[in-house]
């Protein structure tokens, strides 16, 4: 009895010494590569998540299915970057489903760009009564799952992303040029600037 009893501990202990043997060092190295996959990166989207360049989009803190749908499509051509295609070709889709979560687990930053006025809240408020944006986009513009987050992403890059669904430059979702066509110009620019400063 006593010698069964010691073996089943040792046993016990030996499984939980391999486990931790062989599956932790597993763990540490993958996630390791994700972040050091993911140090490219910093250099354009920055190191602790503000982008350098107003135009480039925030995406610490975006939401998980949206990243990887982007990165997909900018793989594919469909979505149209020189810059972000070559980045994207050479990802397999478990590397981008991977780097997706790892930045979506990432705090969104604040970029410290100023609230709307009162005016120009209002008339968001109202262009986005008349379209449902956050019908899709959710309360506060949060996002989720394949929904972007807009709350807070930078002005500049809203406006040349609206832009570029406008004129077709960015073709990866035909359904959200034909809404951007059909909102006001200046409905948009009172979005834009709502949406940055939430
Ligand atoms: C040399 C600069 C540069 C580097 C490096 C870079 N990006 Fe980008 N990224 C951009 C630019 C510019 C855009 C905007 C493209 C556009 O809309 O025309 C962008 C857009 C994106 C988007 C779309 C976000 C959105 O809100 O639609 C994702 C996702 C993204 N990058 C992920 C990554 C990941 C992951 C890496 C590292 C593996 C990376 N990027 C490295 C410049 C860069
Ligand atoms: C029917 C659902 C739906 C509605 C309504 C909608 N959107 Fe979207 N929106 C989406 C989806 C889905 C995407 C992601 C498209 C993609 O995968 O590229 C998106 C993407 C965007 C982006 C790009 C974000 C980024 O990081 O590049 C902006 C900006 C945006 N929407 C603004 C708006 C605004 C402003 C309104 C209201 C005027 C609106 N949307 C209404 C579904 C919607």
């Amino acid at each position: 009895m006593r010698g069964k009893f010691s073996f089943g501990v040792c046993g016990i202990a030996a499984l939980a010494a391999l486990s931790i043997a062989c599956i932790t060092p597993l763990r540490a190295q993958s996630a390791q590569s994700i972040e050091q996959k993911t140090q490219v990166c910093a250099a354009c989207h920055g190191a602790d998540g503000k982008p350098a360049d107003k135009t480039i989009p925030v995406i610490w803190g975006q939401q998980a299915g949206y990243l990887y749908i982007q990165l997909r499509d900018f793989k594919r051509g469909d979505r149209k970057s020189d810059i972000m295609q070559p980045i994207a070709s050479s990802m397999e889709r478990d590397e981008m489903q991977a780097i997706a979560e790892y930045l979506a687990q990432k705090p969104w930053p604040d970029l410290g760009q100023p609230r709307a006025s009162k005016d120009v809240a209002d008339r968001a408020s109202n262009a986005n009564r008349s379209i449902g944006c956050t019908g899709c986009h959710l309360d506060q513009f949060q996002g989720d799952g394949t929904i972007p987050r807009l709350a807070g992403q930078s002005r500049e890059y809203l406006t040349k992303t609206i832009a570029d669904f406008r004129s077709r430059a960015r073709g990866n979702n035909p359904g959200m040029t034909d809404l951007m066509l059909a909102t006001a110009p200046d409905d948009l620019a009172a979005l834009e600037e709502y949406l940055s400063g939430l």
